[in-house]
């Protein structure tokens, strides 16, 4: 992993639209993943202002969503179909009929997951996953304990990420208790993938990621197994880290 401490989110947001960028000024027809939550934020909005400012194009480009909860209409407010539109797909150019987010409504969960993985195949795979990651070490809706294995399947989330996420449905009784998610093998399998993380609460999740052992305890641990990970943060997240001093170094002095 490339762990990139910044002393701000604009910072990080801005290497993380850098790698978008070069990723698709090599790929046009680039396939990008997308991830929900109020981390890649910043990122979206850098993403908008390169796009309005020094046109960025997203024409070609094929999108898959991490996930969705069960039994949310696209329409509703507080569906990731929603959150994306809101954030990213109402400024940039991306082509609708390439947009992919996991159908909350679907009346058959298991073959929407098995078509879900197939589409991403059928893509050619992800080229960058972009990734947040829980207060209890999850990616996309892969709770501790997940396999690591996993593909796109339904999930159900814990406790912890009720009151997380609480906060954007005004109460914990109107979060929904299962989702759809892709799974860890699913994001593995992506080229490469950009984690970001702010703040203090994402400390112990970030350290346990980094220098933890991998462990489905700690879903993001997984990603030790992946050959190009730019774990992205701010001085906040990164204070648990006990190596922090190296991945200073090693940034600073990277080889051209
Ligand atoms: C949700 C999403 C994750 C995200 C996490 C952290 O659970 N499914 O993809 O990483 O929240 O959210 P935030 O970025 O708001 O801290």
């Amino acid at each position: 992993m490339e762990v990139i401490v910044t002393p701000d989110r604009g910072s990080a947001a801005r290497i993380a639209a850098k790698i978008v960028a070069s990723l698709l000024a090599r790929n046009p027809s680039g396939v990008l993943g997308f991830a929900t939550g109020s981390t890649p934020v910043p990122l979206y909005q850098e993403l908008i202002r390169m796009h309005r400012e020094e046109g960025l194009d997203f024409s070609r480009v094929t999108t898959f969503n991490l996930d969705e909860y069960v039994g949310l209409a696209p329409e509703h407010r507080c569906s990731y179909h929603s959150f994306m539109r809101e954030n990213l797909f109402n400024h940039v150019n991306v082509a609708p009929q390439r947009i992919h987010i996991p159908d909350g409504l679907t009346d058959d969960i298991e073959t929407f997951c098995q078509s879900y993985d197939q589409q991403i195949r059928d893509a050619g795979g992800i080229d960058l996953q972009i990734l947040g990651i829980g207060n209890n070490g999850h990616i996309g809706f892969n709770e501790p304990s997940s396999s690591l294995a996993s593909r796109t399947r339904i999930k159900t989330l814990s406790a912890q990420t009720l009151r997380d996420n609480a906060r954007f449905f005004g109460s914990e009784e109107n979060v929904p208790k299962h989702v759809i998610t892709m799974g860890v093998g699913t994001i593995l399998e992506s080229r490469r993938c950009i984690l970001m993380a702010f703040g203090e609460s994402k400390a112990v999740a970030v350290a346990q990621m980094v220098e933890g052992p991998v462990s489905s305890m700690v879903p993001a641990s997984a990603l030790q197994l992946h050959s190009k990970v730019h774990v992205i943060i701010d001085e906040a997240a990164a204070s648990q880290l006990t190596r922090l001093d190296y991945y200073k170094w090693v940034y600073e002095n990277k080889p051209r």
